[in-house]
């Protein structure tokens, strides 16, 4: 079974976004105090490294090479919101982050023709980005007094943020049969 070009530049862009995921994941826990946290951080930051491995490996294994770009999804927040400033902001826009990628990904599997080792390593990323929601949903579920505040509308002005951000990938990348609601 062939893959396109299209879905290629489709997986390195996963496997760049999935390594500057982990970086910044990574970047937070080393500035964090609560032990939990710094658990919890640096766990998430290794998956997410971890998934840049791993579609590294698909991306061989269907016959290819990666290739360098700087284009990923925490780019495209950053440009659009600047950098998060906060443990709160960072962990509320991972949230928003996650579940518009845990829909694509979950639309990417079912999509008639996607290659089986692509299907493979989507369902993988699945299993793991279930428990990435849970424990960032649990900890901003913990929250009190104005953070706890703070949740919602950060959640909101994320959410608009990430529509835009993924209709301009559906553009830039012709990424049509992906299209998914946010
Ligand atoms: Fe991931
Ligand atoms: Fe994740």
């Amino acid at each position: 079974m062939e893959i396109t070009d299209r879905e290629l530049t489709l997986l390195n862009f996963y496997r760049a976004s999935e390594l500057h995921g982990g970086l910044v994941l990574g970047r937070l826990a080393q500035h964090v105090r609560d032990t939990e946290l710094i658990l919890r951080l640096t766990a998430h930051s290794a998956e997410e490294v971890m998934h840049a491995q791993l579609w590294t490996e698909t991306i061989i294994a269907l016959g290819e090479r990666p290739r360098p770009t700087s284009d990923t999804y925490q780019a495209r927040y950053a440009a659009a919101l600047g950098a998060p400033s906060s443990l709160l902001e960072v962990l509320t826009l991972t949230q928003v982050f996650e579940r518009g990628v845990y829909r694509h990904f979950v639309t990417h599997l079912r999509r008639p023709g996607t290659h089986p080792i692509v299907q493979k390593t989507l369902r993988r990323m699945l299993a793991d980005e279930r428990g990435h929601l849970s424990w960032v949903k649990e900890w901003l579920d913990a929250q009190t007094g104005a953070r706890r505040a703070a949740v919602p509308v950060l959640m909101r002005r994320y959410r608009v943020v990430d529509a835009e951000v993924r209709r301009q990938l559906m553009s830039d990348y012709e990424w049509g049969e992906l299209a998914c609601a946010s």
